[in-house]
């Protein structure tokens, strides 16, 4: 029984490894405030104010606005979102991706991704990957069709790359920028065939296969690579300048559009997807522990001998179990009776 129990312990530690080790760059992202990549309040200064900073600034970001939807025919509710970005954008390019031109695109670029492509669950799944292969083949800036314009984008091509931060902590891809060619995107699309699962729950599916969860891995995984160099470097912008500021670059027109039933709860956890996330490990983890519960139940039913030592095994697996006052008693208190019962 001894020997069993070690084995178990010794499986346990493995498991628990592996997911810390699995999780980690999530449990990082949790702590990442994005501050030594945040784009400065003082380079985006408001568009009439006197400071003319960025005037002689290099453009690295094409003038190219990309946009997704299934096909031409844009809903009204968001069309004049649409419009305030075209009417702020005369000199750019725009470039609509329907279904029917991003399957074009695709097959004829990059053949090797159609079948992933096409075998996508959701179709949301997608629109997201459509958006990471144009902006590493064109570059330019992507906007999701509910994210209006306020002022010109224009400052924001003098980044090589930038995602836009989420509240609390995480980043999205409903706004993006980057210089054709960029190493992260490059990154990110050769990356989405090792990350397309199903998670069985269509939620984890979508956020961790295409979506902003997976996107926030990549970013995590590649800035640990980058950081000092500011040709790969990934700006990021912060919600002040994203949509919260005045003189911000985004307006809010999601409110009407999301108002129903399901889109509703979507678009929630679209925003909370961290939160979620949280959530989805305490309940792992908490299931885990039920787990071991159990086994130590069943086992202390089988033979007295394991009663004895199961404590002990709870303060090597759980090692803040030790701190608590009354388990060091039991862990000796058991000692006796494992010695009584050998006599
Ligand atoms: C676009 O899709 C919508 C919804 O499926 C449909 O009602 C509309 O007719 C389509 N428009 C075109 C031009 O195919």
């Amino acid at each position: 029984m001894r020997r069993g129990l070690l084995l178990f312990i010794i499986a346990n530690l493995i498991v628990f490894g592996i997911i810390i080790n699995y999780l980690f760059t999530l449990i990082t992202l949790l702590f990442e405030d994005c501050s030594a990549d945040a784009i400065h309040p003082a380079d985006l200064p408001a568009p009439n104010s006197e400071v003319n900073v960025g005037i002689n600034r290099p453009q690295y970001i094409p003038k190219i606005l990309h946009q997704t939807w299934m096909n031409e025919t844009i809903p009204e509710k968001w069309r004049v979102p649409q419009q305030s970005c075209l009417d702020l954008h005369k000199d750019w390019e725009y470039k609509l991706w329907t279904n029917e031109k991003s399957r074009d695109f695709i097959a004829k670029e990059y053949p090797w991704f159609l079948e992933t492509f096409d075998n996508y669950p959701y179709p949301i799944m997608r629109a997201d990957a459509i958006r990471y292969f144009v902006l590493a083949t064109y570059g330019g800036i992507y906007l999701d069709l509910d994210d209006g314009c306020q002022r010109p984008l224009d400052p924001l091509l003098s980044y090589r790359a930038w995602l836009r931060k989420t509240v609390p902590t995480g980043i999205s891809n409903d706004a993006m920028g980057s210089a054709p060619q960029h190493p992260f995107f490059l990154r990110v699309i050769q990356n989405l065939q090792k990350y397309s699962r199903n998670w069985q729950v269509p939620y984890v599916t979508v956020m961790y296969s295409t979506g902003p969860l997976f996107l926030s891995v990549i970013w995590k995984e590649y800035m640990a690579e980058a950081k000092t160099d500011d040709e790969k470097r990934v700006r990021i912008l912060m919600p002040d300048e994203y949509n919260k500021k005045p003189w911000a670059f985004f307006g809010v027109y999601k409110g009407s559009s999301w108002h129903q039933g399901d889109a509703k709860t979507i678009f929630w956890l679209g925003q909370h997807w961290l939160l979620v996330t949280v959530l989805v490990i305490f309940l792992a983890v908490s299931l885990y522990t039920c787990g071991f519960c159990l086994y130590r139940r069943i086992s202390a039913r089988r033979s007295p001998r394991a009663r004895g030592y199961s404590p002990v095994a709870t303060a090597s697996v759980w090692p803040w179990r030790r701190r608590s006052s009354g388990s060091r008693d039991m862990v000796e208190a058991s000692h006796k009776r494992y010695d009584q019962d050998e006599v």
